[in-house]
C-alpha cells in the first residue's frame, strides 16, 4: 500500500512515524514535508495546497490512500478533488471541513443543533461591529470569520483593544476575505482541552485529550504562536468528561453535519473551554491539531493505517481504539523570533544522541549539505516529545534531554504541563 501525506510540519512527520509502523505500508510520500520526514518517507516538492499537482502525483505514483494534515488544502476542496479521481483520502470534503474554515458557519450549526458553546454575534459591517462593541462590558472576544492561521482571534481586554481588532480585520484586511465577517463573543473562563475524534460520518470515537500552549513564553505570556508544546492526557479531564464530550458535541455535531447534508470524515477537533456551566466549544478543527497530535499518537496502540482506511470505507465502528496507559509531554523548540521575525539556515545540533524514550518530530527544517546535516528552516522548529508512566515522568524527562539539543537563537518553553505536575 502506497501512502501520501500533505503537510510539512511536526504533525505531519508525527503522522509518518505511526504510519511507518505499519508492515503493509510500502511506498511512503510526504508533500512537501521536511528533513525528518525525509528520514521515513520519499519527500516530493509539491506545496500543501497546489491541489491539481498533488493529485497528479497522487495518480502517476499509484497512492492508495492521502492523508491530509493542514486545514487549508480541506478547505479548498482536495478531498473531493481526490474523490472524485478514485483515490481514497483521510479528511472531510470542502463542504464538511467549513466546520473550521467558517467560524460563523461553526457557530451557527452548534446554535442551531444546540451544542454548547460561548454566546456570539455576526457582523459583516464594520460600523455594526463596532456600536455592539461599545455596547459591552470588556473583555469580548474577536474572531474572523475565515482561516487566519490561528491568528484571527483577539481576547480584548478593553474597547479600545476590540475597536483595534476590527480595524485590523475589517478595515485594514489583515486577513483578507477571512475578515468579510466578524464574530463578537462572550470570554469564557476555565481550563482548555483539546479532544479529536475520529469519525467516518457516523461511528465518533474521541482519541486521548491533549492541552496546548499557544503563547510563546511561561506562564501563557507573550504573542500568540502556532503552539509551543502540548501533553497528554491532562488530569483534569476523564473519561466521564470524554464521554460527557462525546454525547453532547462530538456525537452531535457529527449527526448534524449529515444532516446539513455535509457528511463528515476524518478528524473532528473541538477545542474546549471547561466553564462552570460544563465544557464549551470555542473553535472545531477539521484535521489532527499541532502540536497536539505529536502527543497523542505516540499514545496509540492500535494501526493508525487500519482505522484511517475504517473511516475512509465507513466502517469505523467495527475495530477498538485502544490507547497506552503512558503520557506524553511535547515542547516545540522555535526559532528566535519566532512568531516574529526570524532567521533560518543555522545547523541543528544534538540530534542523533537522544534516548529511546525521546522523539523529535520535525517542523521547520531541511537538509543541509553534508550527510545527516539539518538546518533550520522555519519559525517552529522541531517538537521534542517523551513518554513516561507520568506526566510528571515525562515531563523531567523531555526537559533533561532539551538542552543536548542546539542551535542558534533556539527557545522554547520551561512549563509545558507543569500545572499538571505541582
Ligand atoms: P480559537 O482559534 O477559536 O480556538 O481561539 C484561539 C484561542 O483563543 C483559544 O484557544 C482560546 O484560548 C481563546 N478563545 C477563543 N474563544 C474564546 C472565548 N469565547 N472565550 C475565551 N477565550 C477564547
Ligand atoms: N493546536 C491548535 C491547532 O492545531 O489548531
Amino acid at each position: 500500500m502506497n501512502i501520501l501525506i500533505i503537510g510539512s510540519g511536526a504533525r505531519e512527520h508525527a503522522l509518518a512515524w505511526t504510519i511507518r509502523k505499519n508492515p503493509a505500508v510500502g511506498e511512503l510520500f510526504v508533500a512537501p514535508g521536511n528533513a525528518g520526514t525525509a528520514g521515513l518517507a520519499q519527500n516530493i516538492r509539491i506545496t500543501a495546497t497546489d491541489i491539481k499537482t498533488l493529485a497528479e502525483a497522487a495518480q502517476s505514483l499509484a497512492i492508495d490512500l492521502v492523508v491530509v494534515g493542514p486545514e487549508n488544502p480541506l478547505a479548498l476542496g482536495i478531498a473531493d478533488h481526490l474523490n472524485s479521481l478514485g483515490i481514497p483520502v483521510f479528511g472531510p470534503t470542502k463542504a464538511a471541513a467549513q466546520i473550521e474554515a467558517s467560524k460563523v458557519f461553526a457557530k451557527e450549526l452548534m446554535l442551531k443543533y444546540g451544542i454548547p458553546t460561548a454566546r456570539s454575534e455576526t457582523f459583516a459591517s464594520v460600523e455594526q461591529a463596532r456600536a455592539y462593541v461599545k455596547s459591552q462590558r470588556p473583555p469580548v472576544v474577536v474572531k474572523a470569520d475565515g482561516l487566519a492561521a490561528g491568528k484571527g482571534v483577539i481576547i480584548a481586554q478593553s474597547r479600545e483593544e476590540a475597536l483595534a481588532a476590527l480595524d485590523d480585520i475589517m478595515d485594514k484586511r489583515a486577513f483578507g476575505n477571512a475578515g468579510d465577517r466578524v464574530l463578537i463573543e462572550e470570554c469564557l473562563s476555565g481550563r482548555e482541552v483539546s479532544l479529536l475524534a475520529f469519525t467516518d460520518g457516523d461511528a465518533v470515537v474521541p482519541m486521548v485529550p491533549a492541552c496546548d500552549y499557544k503563547r510563546r513564553d511561561d506562564d501563557d505570556m507573550g504573542p500568540n504562536t502556532g503552539g509551543m508544546g502540548a501533553y497528554s492526557p491532562p488530569g483534569f479531564f476523564d473519561d466521564n468528561m470524554i464521554k460527557l464530550v462525546h454525547d453532547t458535541v462530538l456525537q452531535p455535531t457529527v449527526r448534524a453535519m449529515s444532516s446539513e447534508g455535509r457528511p463528515y470524515k476524518g478528524v473532528l477537533y473541538a477545542g474546549l473551554m471547561l466553564t462552570d456551566q460544563g465544557p464549551k466549544v470555542l473553535e472545531f478543527n477539521a484535521r489532527f491539531g499541532d502540536p497536539e497530535t505529536q502527543v497523542i499518537l505516540p499514545r496509540l496502540e492500535t494501526d493508525l493505517v487500519e482505522i484511517m482506511l475504517a473511516v475512509v470505507s465507513g466502517n469505523l465502528g467495527q475495530i477498538r481504539i485502544k490507547w497506552s496507559a503512558q503520557s506524553c509531554v511535547g515542547v516545540v523548540l522555535a526559532s528566535g523570533g519566532y512568531p516574529g521575525q526570524y532567521r533560518t539556515g543555522f545547523p541543528i545540533r544534538g540530534l542523533d544522541a537522544l534516548p529511546p524514550e525521546i522523539a523529535v518530530f520535525h517542523a521547520g527544517t531541511r537538509q543541509g549539505q553534508q550527510p545527516g546535516a539539518v538546518l533550520t528552516d522555519g519559525g517552529r522548529v522541531l517538537t521534542v516529545v517523551a513518554k513516561g508512566n507520568s506526566v510528571g515522568e515525562a515531563r523531567s524527562l523531555v526537559y533533561k534531554n532539551l538542552p543536548a539539543i542546539e542551535f542558534e537563537g533556539c527557545h522554547y518553553r520551561k512549563d509545558i504541563a507543569a500545572r499538571e505536575t505541582v
